[in-house]
């Protein structure tokens, strides 16, 4: 059995690693920080965590990033969406929309082991901006957020379907897949 160490803020996450990784893998959460970087790509933010926990000695580790990208807010609120929902939460951003209401989910995973080496895997949901907030599951952004080709917001179609489509869904699978392939050569 292999030990992977999550390093999150939201343990939560934990469950949803452990279901796409399988048996092969204990996860334990490991709670420390690492510092997010001023850019507005989630994908250099995970790289540059990968690099900061490395050069402080940790290894065999999993980060992630996600965030809401809004076309007409010129991709905001982006790698700032945790702090976004707190200040400005739904009804804030449902302020800031105009007619045009293209957006996409982002989520990028990190990992580095010794073994496997460095990984970094990103997937995206592409939908739309809602006018009112529809539903109670989920969080964050959820309410206001349809998936394209659904009828749904992520918080009202159940935390089921949401993985099958959601951003962090699509980049858990393939950062599984790809993990396990690396290890298998
Ligand atoms: P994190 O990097 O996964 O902690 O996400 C950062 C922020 O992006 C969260 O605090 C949420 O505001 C927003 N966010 C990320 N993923 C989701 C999601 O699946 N639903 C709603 N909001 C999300």
């Amino acid at each position: 059995m292999r030990i992977l160490n999550v390093i999150t803020s939201n343990p939560g996450k934990l469950v949803e690693f452990q279901r796409a990784l399988g048996n092969d893998f204990e996860l334990v959460h490991l709670p420390v920080g690492y510092t997010e970087v001023q850019t507005d790509s989630l994908e250099e933010v995970v790289e540059r965590g990968i690099d900061e926990l490395l050069s402080r000695g940790l290894d065999d580790f999993i980060i992630d990033d996600s965030g809401l990208f809004v076309d007409s807010l010129s991709g905001f609120p982006g790698v700032y969406s945790a702090y976004a929902f707190k200040t400005l939460g739904n009804a804030g951003l449902l302020r800031l929309m105009e007619d045009e209401r293209n957006a996409r989910f982002r989520c990028c995973i990190g990992c580095h082991t010794a073994e496997a080496g460095r990984l970094v895997v990103c997937a995206e949901c592409p939908g739309s901006i809602t006018r009112d907030l529809r539903g109670t599951d989920g969080f964050g952004f959820d309410p206001v957020f349809v998936p394209d080709g659904q009828d749904l917001t992520f918080a009202e179609m159940g935390l089921a379907d949401k993985n099958h489509i959601s951003h962090r869904g699509l980049a858990i699978t393939a950062f599984a897949r790809e993990l396990g392939g690396r290890l298998d050569r």
